[in-house]
């Protein structure tokens, strides 16, 4: 039904150029038996799937992008010198535009080469901070930890072996006594540091929308508390909440955050020179989808610009790693910023070995370019309010189909609860352990050729070898379905509504009554795992 022009926010651009899609009739038997094929040559893990066999591919939102006439143009203009290249002038002022010239920016091949930056300089810092060279401040608080994040914690030392104290591993071999340790590792850092406001909770979650807010209690007890505040690294907060279905977090959060962290660490020695006692940085790949929601959601916000709330968002922080493959609209870049001339330091002196010269940090100048009109773009109100009502529009009609669909709908994707679309007369026809989400996905692939990204038991859970299934299950299982910026019209998303609702009037016929592990790496195991699929009797 056609509803009144005010009801209609179309696409701020048109598009000039396209990209065929090769399987652009996905229903037929034999495009289905083509997936059939892939399917179990790619370990029935999408990942390995290549491109050319999906028709609508939402694995993710991270440089997937199209970029625009303007970001292609710039790129033709760049400079390629080594050093102090004109490109990378632009690219910093680009962002101190949004975020302060108090900030240096650092560029970065991606976001989680700026997270590795990071913990490295300041493990290091902390290393030297100590008497005999082990850091002592070695927890991160966060509200939500994405997987990279989490992995580059671990990778500098932020848990180390008295952490696992208490479990006996001895007689064990090597690599059995390594699985067990970063299982371990992985399970208290997330356990210990991540502290998302609880959603059923209401009187925490502000507005009933703010779902990606830290606890301020339990940052709190952790923070009035000496000894245990001593222990801490860094606070940070990742805006949105990626794993948790994208939501946001509130600047009243935000400034409660910064407020309680300078209250508690005022009198505290300064452990590491030009550092602060305690600093708050921000993951900040969807600040301006973050932006957006207080725009729309938090008193006082209204009449104010994304790029206005974005820049109040950075003014409260000391410093963020930011992917530029998402807010930033390129397909490939990040930062990382800090206030601290020494932190700045520390990071230069390393990242010769690995990003490269920090005036280009793994990027080429056209890189740079692409990033520079990117993050301009990035905050346009035209823009983001598109993008948001876009993945809304797929959200509602979903939800009004009765599809179990995380709520409410966060910024960059819609999340299918996996276990309950499993379920029948609310008998799950798929136990956890079995992977629902993940036999989601597979199951989107295999019949519509739709490609999404299971967030749950196989990114944040466990592996026992010699059963193939988890023995920790995430809470959640969802299959993530992230709209790339600017790349599919609400036709492309009517027919993922609509694969959905067939799928789920239809999961009882389902071949696969779950999925389990033939094999899986130690670390980051959604990228790598080998799977295969648990017949329906
Ligand atoms: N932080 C968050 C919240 C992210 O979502 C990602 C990436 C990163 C850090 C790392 O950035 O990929 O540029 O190295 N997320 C992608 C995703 C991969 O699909 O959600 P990166």
């Amino acid at each position: 039904m056609i509803k009144k022009p005010i009801n209609y926010r179309f696409e701020p651009f048109k598009i000039k150029m396209v990209e065929p899609i090769q399987v652009a009739d996905p229903l037929t038997e034999s495009a289905t038996k083509r997936r059939e094929e892939v399917l179990e040559q790619a370990h029935y893990n999408l990942f390995y799937v290549p491109a050319q066999d999906i028709s609508i591919d939402l694995l993710t939102d991270s440089g997937t992008g199209s970029m625009s006439q303007d970001q292609w143009s710039a790129m033709m203009l760049a400079d390629e010198s080594y050093a102090q290249a004109i490109s990378f002038t632009r690219f910093e002022k680009a962002i101190q535009d949004i975020i302060s010239t108090d900030f240096h920016i650092i560029p970065t091949h991606q976001g989680r080469a700026a997270e590795n930056l990071l913990f490295y300089a300041l493990n290091e810092m902390a290393a030297d901070a100590s008497s005999d060279g082990r850091p002592l401040r070695r927890r991160v608080l966060i509200n939500s930890f994405f997987d990279t994040t989490a992995a580059n914690v671990m990778l500098h030392g932020a848990l180390t072996e008295e952490d696992i104290g208490g479990v006996n591993v001895t007689g064990l071999s090597s690599g059995a006594r390594r699985k067990i340790e970063i299982n371990l590792k992985r399970e208290l850092l997330i356990g210990r540091n991540q502290l998302v406001v609880d959603q059923s909770r209401n009187d925490l979650f502000e507005h009933g929308m703010f779902g990606g807010n830290i606890d301020l209690d339990r940052l709190e007890t952790i923070l009035k508390d000496d000894p245990a505040r001593a222990e801490v690294l860094l606070v940070m907060l990742t805006t949105t909440n990626n794993t948790g279905g994208g939501l946001p977090v509130s600047m009243a959060n935000l400034r409660a955050v910064r407020q309680m962290v300078d209250h508690y660490s005022k009198n505290d020695p300064v452990w590491a020179d030009g550092l602060p006692p305690l600093m708050l940085f921000m993951d900040a790949c969807r600040y301006a989808e973050n932006a957006y929601f207080i725009q729309q959601h938090e008193p006082g916000y209204s009449d104010k610009s994304v790029k206005d709330i974005a820049g109040e968002m950075w003014s409260l922080v000391d410093g963020g790693t930011m992917s530029a493959k998402k807010d930033g609209m390129a397909n490939m870049g990040g930062f990382l910023a800090c206030r601290s001339g020494q932190l700045k330091q520390r990071v230069w002196e390393h990242m010769v070995e690995i990003e490269s010269f920090f005036t280009y940090g793994g990027l080429s100048g056209h890189d740079m370019e692409a990033v520079a009109v990117g993050m301009r773009e990035g905050v346009e109100d035209a823009r983001v309010t598109q993008r948001i009502m876009q993945v809304q529009r797929l959200w509602r009609w979903l939800k009004d189909e009765g599809i179990p669909v995380k709520e409410p709908c966060g910024g960059h994707g819609v999340f299918v609860q996996g276990r309950k679309f499993w379920e029948k007369d609310s008998r799950p026809l798929i136990a956890p352990e079995d992977l629902p989400g993940h036999t989601l996905a597979n199951e989107l692939f295999r019949r519509y050729g739709i490609r999404g990204c299971e967030i749950g038991t196989i990114m944040f859970g466990d592996y026992i070898a010699e059963t193939g299934k988890p023995a920790i299950t995430s809470p959640d299982d969802n299959v993530r379905l992230a709209i790339p910026r600017r790349v599919y019209t609400d036709t492309h998303l009517q027919y993922v509504a609509a694969s959905l609702v067939d799928l789920y009037s239809e999961r009882t016929k389902s071949p696969w009554r779950g999925m389990k592990f033939s094999y899986r790496p130690d670390a980051l195991p959604h990228f790598l795992s080998h799977f295969t699929p648990i017949k329906a009797s």
